[in-house]
């Protein structure tokens, strides 16, 4: 079993060693390993049962050696790195030699991010070499947001989880990418398109669909956890799903005829980042549950809500 805790220095050595570490971001637990090692990136894959065409994200402290990863900086990146970072953000960048093909699963490009987290960024600033870490959980399923829930998941398969607590933001970074001319965003995710427009003005949105996804993990059945959850109008949907046994999923309303402990409702205040930042742990609680069905309510479209209605449409199609 894994050991969870807060030992830099351990965590430090287990990475050395070759082997995978489950690291803290504000966004969402990440299983991390040597990113300029081949052999350590496999077993990321190996453990988390990811096809090897789905590029990692490589996790640094600062901008410091971005010139040994990246073959060319764009000027917007400087832009955005210095409005948001660290934070909930990754650039698609080109990529240099020494970035192994392996991390970025054979693109030209490569995916980086700063994240903010203080333990993370500590044990980064020990390491001569950075982290390519994807979510800790197994391929497909909802992303951990606290150390418990790598535990459950990967627990026996690594020998270390850093506990930095539940995290802050709740859902993955946003990903941009700036390695063409036109700049798009490839996910929706803890930093919102109104907040990177205020920067770099208008950019667009890539739609991914599972026949043709831009970036290679946003395929439409991602997020899923084991429950069937229908997304969309909470009045219709409760007509046609009536009978069976329900539970939601709703932005600060209650819902009549679901009993009360049947009802996730992720922000009584309405707020949209509170909400963000329960809505993975929500989706697993309804694992534990013998309930049939759960209706997620839509949510409002601007700022975080976008990345939240993403996720549970996502959630929704299996
Ligand atoms: O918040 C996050 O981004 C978390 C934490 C741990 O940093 N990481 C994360 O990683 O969500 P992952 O692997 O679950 O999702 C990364 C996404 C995948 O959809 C992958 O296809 C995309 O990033 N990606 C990575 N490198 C890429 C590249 N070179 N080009 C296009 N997409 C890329
Ligand atoms: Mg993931």
């Amino acid at each position: 079993m894994a050991q969870i805790g807060t030992d830099i220095i351990f965590a430090k050595k287990v990475l050395e060693a070759g082997k995978p570490v489950a690291i803290p971001t504000e966004t969402v637990y990440g299983l991390a390993a040597n990113a300029l090692d081949e052999k350590a990136v496999s077993r990321v894959f190996e453990v988390k049962n990811r096809p090897s065409f789905d590029p990692l994200i490589v996790h640094l402290s600062n901008k410091g050696k971005l010139d040994e990863l990246c073959s060319h900086v764009p000027d917007n990146f400087y832009r955005l790195y210095e409005a948001f970072c660290p934070g909930p953000l990754t650039f698609i960048m080109p990529k240099s030699k020494k970035v192994p093909g392996l991390v970025t699963a054979g693109n030209p490009t490569v995916g980086l991010r700063f994240p903010d987290h203080r333990l993370t960024l500590d044990l980064l600033g020990s390491l001569d070499f950075p982290l390519a870490a994807p979510s800790a959980n197994p391929f497909g399923y909802v992303s951990p947001t606290s150390a418990q829930h790598v535990e459950k998941q990967l627990g026996g398969k690594i020998d270390y989880i850093l506990d930095g607590g539940p995290c802050k933001v709740g859902l993955e970074s946003t990903i941009i990418d700036l390695s063409t001319d036109s700049m798009a965003i490839l996910r929706l995710g803890g930093l919102s398109l109104e907040e990177i427009e205020s920067v770099v003005g208008k950019v667009h949105r890539v739609k991914t669909s599972t026949s043709n996804p831009k970036a290679p993990g946003m395929l439409s059945s991602h997020y899923s956890p084991g429950k069937k959850i229908v997304f969309g109008d909470m009045e219709d949907n409760y007509r046609i799903f009536k009978g069976q046994k329900l539970g939601s999923i709703t932005f600060f309303r209650t819902v009549n005829c679901i009993p009360a402990e049947h009802q996730w409702v992720l922000s009584p205040g309405g707020d949209l980042r509170e909400a963000a930042s329960k809505l993975f742990k929500s989706l697993r609680e309804t694992d534990d549950t013998d309930l049939d069905v759960i209706l997620a309510e839509r949510f409002p479209d601007e700022g975080l809500g976008r990345a939240i209605n993403d996720r549970l449409m996502r959630a929704s199609a299996k």
